[in-house]
Protein backbone atom coordinates (compact mmCIF):
# COMPACT_ATOMS: atom_id res chain seq x y z
CA UNK A 1 0.00 0.00 0.00
CA UNK A 2 2.82 2.27 0.99
CA UNK A 3 4.64 2.02 -2.33
CA UNK A 4 1.37 2.26 -4.54
CA UNK A 5 0.45 5.51 -2.27
CA UNK A 6 4.37 6.73 -3.17
CA UNK A 7 4.09 5.59 -6.51
CA UNK A 8 0.35 7.60 -7.50
CA UNK A 9 1.68 10.65 -5.94
CA UNK A 10 5.21 10.51 -7.46
CA UNK A 11 3.60 10.16 -10.95
CA UNK A 12 1.09 13.12 -9.89
CA UNK A 13 3.90 15.30 -8.97
CA UNK A 14 5.46 14.82 -12.47
CA UNK A 15 2.39 14.95 -14.14
CA UNK A 16 1.19 18.24 -13.07
CA UNK A 17 4.48 20.00 -12.79
CA UNK A 18 4.49 19.22 -16.66
CA UNK A 19 3.34 21.23 -19.49
CA UNK A 20 0.74 20.73 -20.95
CA UNK A 21 -0.39 18.62 -17.52
CA UNK A 22 -0.72 15.13 -18.16
CA UNK A 23 -1.96 12.03 -15.66
CA UNK A 24 -1.91 8.78 -16.69
CA UNK A 25 -4.75 7.03 -17.50
CA UNK A 26 -3.35 3.91 -15.59
CA UNK A 27 -5.07 5.50 -12.11
CA UNK A 28 -8.29 5.68 -13.64
CA UNK A 29 -8.60 2.29 -12.47
CA UNK A 30 -9.23 1.91 -8.56
CA UNK A 31 -12.22 0.07 -7.59
CA UNK A 32 -14.90 2.61 -8.40
CA UNK A 33 -12.83 3.28 -11.56
CA UNK A 34 -12.94 -0.73 -12.84
CA UNK A 35 -17.02 -0.41 -11.68
CA UNK A 36 -17.49 2.81 -13.57
CA UNK A 37 -15.50 0.95 -17.06
CA UNK A 38 -17.80 -2.19 -16.62
CA UNK A 39 -20.82 0.38 -16.79
CA UNK A 40 -19.04 1.89 -20.15
CA UNK A 41 -18.47 -1.75 -21.60
CA UNK A 42 -22.95 -1.14 -21.13
CA UNK A 43 -22.84 1.61 -22.95
CA UNK A 44 -25.07 1.99 -26.50
CA UNK A 45 -22.41 4.26 -27.85
CA UNK A 46 -19.06 2.16 -26.15
CA UNK A 47 -19.04 -0.77 -29.83
CA UNK A 48 -15.13 -2.26 -28.88
CA UNK A 49 -16.48 -4.39 -26.04
CA UNK A 50 -19.34 -6.12 -27.66
CA UNK A 51 -17.41 -6.12 -31.29
CA UNK A 52 -14.49 -8.38 -30.17
CA UNK A 53 -16.94 -10.38 -28.31
CA UNK A 54 -18.40 -11.22 -31.16
CA UNK A 55 -15.35 -11.78 -33.09
CA UNK A 56 -14.45 -14.52 -30.40
CA UNK A 57 -17.93 -15.77 -30.54
CA UNK A 58 -17.47 -16.46 -34.31
CA UNK A 59 -13.99 -16.99 -34.27
CA UNK A 60 -13.41 -18.42 -31.05
CA UNK A 61 -12.29 -22.20 -32.04
CA UNK A 62 -10.05 -20.80 -34.48
CA UNK A 63 -8.32 -17.81 -32.14
CA UNK A 64 -7.47 -21.07 -29.43
CA UNK A 65 -5.89 -23.34 -32.34
CA UNK A 66 -3.89 -20.11 -33.49
CA UNK A 67 -2.66 -19.52 -29.55
CA UNK A 68 -1.96 -23.04 -28.93
CA UNK A 69 -0.09 -23.41 -32.20
CA UNK A 70 3.14 -25.34 -31.13
CA UNK A 71 2.64 -24.67 -27.56
CA UNK A 72 4.26 -28.36 -25.81
CA UNK A 73 2.87 -29.14 -22.20
CA UNK A 74 2.71 -26.74 -19.09
CA UNK A 75 1.62 -23.47 -21.42
CA UNK A 76 0.72 -20.52 -19.44
CA UNK A 77 -1.87 -18.45 -20.90
CA UNK A 78 -1.15 -14.85 -19.52
CA UNK A 79 -3.37 -11.73 -19.93
CA UNK A 80 -2.59 -8.40 -19.44
CA UNK A 81 -5.15 -6.07 -17.59
CA UNK A 82 -7.89 -8.85 -17.40
CA UNK A 83 -10.28 -6.81 -16.05
CA UNK A 84 -13.67 -8.85 -15.51
CA UNK A 85 -12.20 -11.50 -18.30
CA UNK A 86 -16.02 -11.58 -19.88
CA UNK A 87 -14.77 -12.10 -23.04
CA UNK A 88 -11.83 -14.67 -22.37
CA UNK A 89 -14.20 -16.83 -21.07
CA UNK A 90 -15.11 -17.86 -24.20
CA UNK A 91 -11.35 -18.29 -25.21
CA UNK A 92 -10.68 -20.56 -21.87
CA UNK A 93 -13.82 -22.64 -22.57
CA UNK A 94 -11.94 -23.15 -26.14
CA UNK A 95 -8.97 -24.01 -25.17
CA UNK A 96 -10.41 -26.46 -21.99
CA UNK A 97 -12.03 -28.12 -24.49
CA UNK A 98 -8.82 -28.75 -26.54
CA UNK A 99 -6.97 -30.08 -23.54
CA UNK A 100 -6.72 -28.81 -19.62
CA UNK A 101 -2.83 -28.46 -19.71
CA UNK A 102 -2.10 -24.94 -19.18
CA UNK A 103 -2.58 -22.38 -16.39
CA UNK A 104 -3.91 -18.86 -16.96
CA UNK A 105 -2.66 -15.73 -15.77
CA UNK A 106 -4.62 -12.76 -15.72
CA UNK A 107 -3.17 -9.72 -14.98
CA UNK A 108 -5.00 -7.06 -13.76
CA UNK A 109 -3.85 -3.59 -11.57
CA UNK A 110 -7.29 -3.43 -9.83
CA UNK A 111 -7.24 -5.93 -6.70
CA UNK A 112 -10.81 -6.02 -6.53
CA UNK A 113 -11.73 -6.55 -10.22
CA UNK A 114 -9.13 -9.73 -9.98
CA UNK A 115 -10.93 -11.18 -6.82
CA UNK A 116 -14.23 -10.77 -8.44
CA UNK A 117 -12.91 -13.09 -11.77
CA UNK A 118 -11.00 -15.41 -9.96
CA UNK A 119 -14.68 -16.21 -8.01
CA UNK A 120 -16.61 -16.32 -11.13
CA UNK A 121 -13.77 -18.77 -12.59
CA UNK A 122 -14.23 -20.84 -10.26
CA UNK A 123 -17.55 -21.13 -10.13
CA UNK A 124 -17.86 -21.15 -13.79
CA UNK A 125 -14.90 -23.17 -15.47
CA UNK A 126 -13.82 -25.15 -12.28
CA UNK A 127 -11.07 -27.08 -14.06
CA UNK A 128 -9.36 -24.15 -14.67
CA UNK A 129 -5.98 -23.52 -12.93
CA UNK A 130 -5.92 -19.98 -12.04
CA UNK A 131 -2.72 -17.95 -11.28
CA UNK A 132 -3.80 -14.54 -10.70
CA UNK A 133 -1.44 -11.60 -10.50
CA UNK A 134 -2.25 -8.00 -9.21
CA UNK A 135 0.45 -5.99 -10.20
CA UNK A 136 0.63 -3.06 -13.27
CA UNK A 137 1.79 -4.50 -16.57
CA UNK A 138 5.96 -3.71 -16.11
CA UNK A 139 6.36 -6.27 -13.19
CA UNK A 140 4.05 -8.72 -15.00
CA UNK A 141 6.37 -8.44 -17.69
CA UNK A 142 9.23 -9.38 -15.67
CA UNK A 143 7.33 -11.82 -14.02
CA UNK A 144 6.76 -13.61 -17.95
CA UNK A 145 10.40 -13.43 -18.81
CA UNK A 146 11.79 -15.34 -15.75
CA UNK A 147 8.76 -18.12 -16.70
CA UNK A 148 10.17 -21.07 -18.57
CA UNK A 149 6.79 -22.33 -19.94
CA UNK A 150 5.83 -21.71 -23.14
CA UNK A 151 3.09 -19.04 -23.68
CA UNK A 152 0.48 -16.97 -25.02
CA UNK A 153 0.18 -12.88 -23.93
CA UNK A 154 -3.75 -11.99 -24.63
CA UNK A 155 -3.43 -7.90 -24.66
CA UNK A 156 -7.09 -7.42 -24.98
CA UNK A 157 -10.42 -4.79 -25.85
CA UNK A 158 -7.59 -2.21 -27.77
CA UNK A 159 -5.63 -1.37 -24.49
CA UNK A 160 -2.59 -1.23 -26.58
CA UNK A 161 -4.47 2.58 -27.72
CA UNK A 162 -3.52 3.90 -24.05
CA UNK A 163 0.08 4.10 -25.78
CA UNK A 164 1.36 6.77 -27.40
CA UNK A 165 2.86 5.83 -31.03
CA UNK A 166 6.96 5.83 -29.26
CA UNK A 167 5.76 4.02 -25.60
CA UNK A 168 3.32 1.32 -28.34
CA UNK A 169 6.42 0.07 -29.79
CA UNK A 170 8.53 0.17 -26.64
CA UNK A 171 5.63 -1.92 -25.01
CA UNK A 172 5.68 -4.13 -28.21
CA UNK A 173 9.53 -5.35 -27.53
CA UNK A 174 9.00 -5.82 -24.56
CA UNK A 175 6.14 -8.25 -25.03
CA UNK A 176 7.93 -9.36 -28.11
CA UNK A 177 11.53 -10.47 -25.83
CA UNK A 178 10.76 -13.44 -23.68
CA UNK A 179 9.23 -15.01 -26.77
CA UNK A 180 9.94 -18.11 -28.40
CA UNK A 181 9.40 -19.22 -32.24
CA UNK A 182 6.29 -21.66 -30.19
CA UNK A 183 5.01 -18.70 -28.47
CA UNK A 184 1.70 -16.63 -29.54
CA UNK A 185 0.49 -13.07 -28.86
CA UNK A 186 -3.28 -11.90 -28.82
CA UNK A 187 -3.63 -7.99 -29.20
CA UNK A 188 -7.12 -6.40 -29.89
CA UNK A 189 -6.67 -3.15 -32.01
CA UNK A 190 -9.99 -0.88 -32.27
CA UNK A 191 -9.90 0.20 -35.83
CA UNK A 192 -10.65 3.52 -37.64
CA UNK A 193 -14.05 4.31 -38.84
CA UNK A 194 -16.76 6.95 -39.14
CA UNK A 195 -15.11 9.77 -36.52
CA UNK A 196 -18.35 10.51 -35.23
CA UNK A 197 -18.96 7.14 -33.90
CA UNK A 198 -15.42 6.71 -32.47
CA UNK A 199 -16.07 10.26 -30.49
CA UNK A 200 -19.71 9.66 -29.32
CA UNK A 201 -17.72 6.12 -27.63
CA UNK A 202 -15.94 8.44 -25.94
CA UNK A 203 -18.49 11.41 -24.67
CA UNK A 204 -21.61 8.98 -23.92
CA UNK A 205 -25.13 10.93 -23.54
CA UNK A 206 -25.65 9.30 -20.47
CA UNK A 207 -21.86 10.83 -18.47
CA UNK A 208 -20.96 7.31 -17.50
CA UNK A 209 -17.24 8.54 -19.52
CA UNK A 210 -17.05 11.21 -17.87
CA UNK A 211 -17.61 10.15 -14.40
CA UNK A 212 -15.41 8.21 -14.75
CA UNK A 213 -12.36 10.11 -16.30
CA UNK A 214 -13.25 12.37 -12.99
CA UNK A 215 -13.17 9.53 -10.59
CA UNK A 216 -9.50 10.35 -11.13
CA UNK A 217 -9.64 13.38 -8.95
CA UNK A 218 -12.33 11.92 -5.82
CA UNK A 219 -9.24 9.14 -6.30
CA UNK A 220 -6.69 12.27 -5.55
CA UNK A 221 -8.49 13.41 -2.81
CA UNK A 222 -9.15 10.50 -1.18
CA UNK A 223 -5.75 8.88 -1.41
CA UNK A 224 -3.21 12.43 -1.89
CA UNK A 225 -5.38 14.32 0.33
CA UNK A 226 -5.81 16.53 -2.72
CA UNK A 227 -8.68 19.41 -2.78
CA UNK A 228 -10.40 19.09 -6.21
CA UNK A 229 -13.86 20.43 -6.32
CA UNK A 230 -15.49 18.82 -8.88
CA UNK A 231 -17.99 21.46 -9.49
CA UNK A 232 -15.11 23.02 -11.63
CA UNK A 233 -14.24 20.46 -13.84
CA UNK A 234 -15.27 18.73 -16.39
CA UNK A 235 -14.58 15.66 -19.27
CA UNK A 236 -13.59 16.74 -22.66
CA UNK A 237 -12.84 14.26 -25.32
CA UNK A 238 -11.75 14.81 -29.19
CA UNK A 239 -10.96 12.41 -31.93
CA UNK A 240 -7.95 13.36 -34.51
CA UNK A 241 -9.16 11.11 -37.64
CA UNK A 242 -5.42 12.24 -39.42
CA UNK A 243 -3.48 10.37 -36.48
CA UNK A 244 -6.16 7.87 -34.97
CA UNK A 245 -6.21 9.15 -31.27
CA UNK A 246 -8.61 10.07 -29.38
CA UNK A 247 -7.48 12.36 -26.61
CA UNK A 248 -9.69 12.68 -23.05
CA UNK A 249 -9.49 15.97 -21.17
CA UNK A 250 -10.02 16.97 -17.72
CA UNK A 251 -10.91 21.12 -17.94
CA UNK A 252 -10.35 23.02 -15.15
CA UNK A 253 -13.26 25.29 -15.77
CA UNK A 254 -12.15 28.78 -14.26
CA UNK A 255 -8.77 29.64 -12.64
CA UNK A 256 -8.24 28.07 -9.23
CA UNK A 257 -5.88 26.57 -7.09
CA UNK A 258 -5.79 22.81 -6.27
CA UNK A 259 -3.66 21.85 -2.79
CA UNK A 260 -2.09 18.21 -2.72
CA UNK A 261 -1.30 17.77 1.11
CA UNK A 262 0.85 13.86 0.29
CA UNK A 263 2.49 16.38 -2.11
CA UNK A 264 2.69 19.29 0.36
CA UNK A 265 1.98 21.46 -2.39
CA UNK A 266 -0.24 23.64 -4.61
CA UNK A 267 -0.95 23.80 -8.11
CA UNK A 268 -2.30 26.68 -10.23
CA UNK A 269 -4.80 26.29 -12.74
CA UNK A 270 -5.59 28.56 -15.56
CA UNK A 271 -9.69 29.10 -16.53
CA UNK A 272 -9.69 26.28 -19.13
CA UNK A 273 -6.41 24.97 -18.88
CA UNK A 274 -6.72 20.98 -19.22
CA UNK A 275 -5.32 17.99 -17.56
CA UNK A 276 -4.89 15.31 -20.49
CA UNK A 277 -5.48 12.34 -18.99
CA UNK A 278 -5.59 9.14 -22.07
CA UNK A 279 -5.68 8.27 -25.56
CA UNK A 280 -7.14 5.40 -27.13
CA UNK A 281 -5.87 5.50 -30.91
CA UNK A 282 -7.55 3.58 -33.29
CA UNK A 283 -5.62 1.67 -35.65
CA UNK A 284 -5.93 0.46 -39.62
CA UNK A 285 -4.85 -3.13 -40.46
CA UNK A 286 -1.42 -1.71 -42.85
CA UNK A 287 -0.43 0.24 -39.14
CA UNK A 288 -0.90 -2.82 -37.28
CA UNK A 289 1.04 -4.89 -39.82
CA UNK A 290 4.27 -2.35 -39.94
CA UNK A 291 3.95 -1.68 -35.85
CA UNK A 292 4.18 -5.73 -35.97
CA UNK A 293 7.17 -5.57 -38.33
CA UNK A 294 9.19 -2.76 -36.33
CA UNK A 295 8.80 -4.62 -33.16
CA UNK A 296 10.30 -7.47 -34.31
CA UNK A 297 6.77 -9.68 -34.55
CA UNK A 298 5.13 -11.46 -37.85
CA UNK A 299 1.08 -11.38 -38.30
CA UNK A 300 -0.08 -14.97 -38.19
CA UNK A 301 -3.71 -14.66 -38.48
CA UNK A 302 -6.38 -11.65 -38.53
CA UNK A 303 -9.88 -11.76 -37.14
CA UNK A 304 -12.21 -8.65 -37.85
CA UNK A 305 -16.58 -8.30 -37.37
CA UNK A 306 -18.02 -8.16 -40.73
CA UNK A 307 -17.86 -4.24 -40.40
CA UNK A 308 -14.57 -4.50 -39.65
CA UNK A 309 -14.79 -2.00 -36.25
CA UNK A 310 -12.20 -4.09 -34.29
CA UNK A 311 -9.47 -6.55 -35.09
CA UNK A 312 -8.07 -9.66 -33.26
CA UNK A 313 -4.40 -10.33 -34.24
CA UNK A 314 -2.52 -13.00 -33.40
CA UNK A 315 1.32 -12.67 -33.38
CA UNK A 316 4.40 -14.55 -33.24
CA UNK A 317 8.38 -13.68 -33.44
CA UNK A 318 9.67 -13.22 -37.21
CA UNK A 319 12.20 -16.29 -37.02
CA UNK A 320 9.67 -19.43 -37.65
C1 LIG B 1 -9.86 0.04 -21.54
C2 LIG B 1 -8.24 1.45 -22.52
C3 LIG B 1 -9.58 0.06 -23.91
O1 LIG B 1 -9.52 3.43 -24.30
O2 LIG B 1 -11.35 2.52 -25.01
C4 LIG B 1 -13.15 3.72 -22.25
C5 LIG B 1 -10.76 2.87 -21.68
N1 LIG B 1 -11.70 5.20 -21.66
N2 LIG B 1 -13.74 4.93 -22.26
C6 LIG B 1 -10.51 2.70 -24.15
C7 LIG B 1 -11.85 3.89 -21.86
C8 LIG B 1 -12.86 5.82 -21.90
C9 LIG B 1 -10.65 1.93 -22.83
N3 LIG B 1 -9.59 0.90 -22.69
Amino acid sequence: MVNVLTELAQHVADGLRRSPKALSSMYFYDDVGSRLFQQIMELPEYYPTRTEFAIFREYGAAIAAALRAEAGEGFTLVELGAGDGAKTKLLLRELLASGPDFTYAPVDISAGAMTGLVAALQQELPALRVAPVVEAYGPALEQLRAGPDSKAVLFLGSNIGNFGPAERLDFLRQLAAPLTPADRLLIGFDLQKDPRRIRAAYDDAQGVTAAFNLNLLTRLNRELGADFDLAHWQHYTDYNPVNGAVRSFLVSTRAQQVHIAALEETFDFAAWEVIHTENSYKFTLPQIEALATEAGLRVVATFTDAATDFADVVLATQEQ
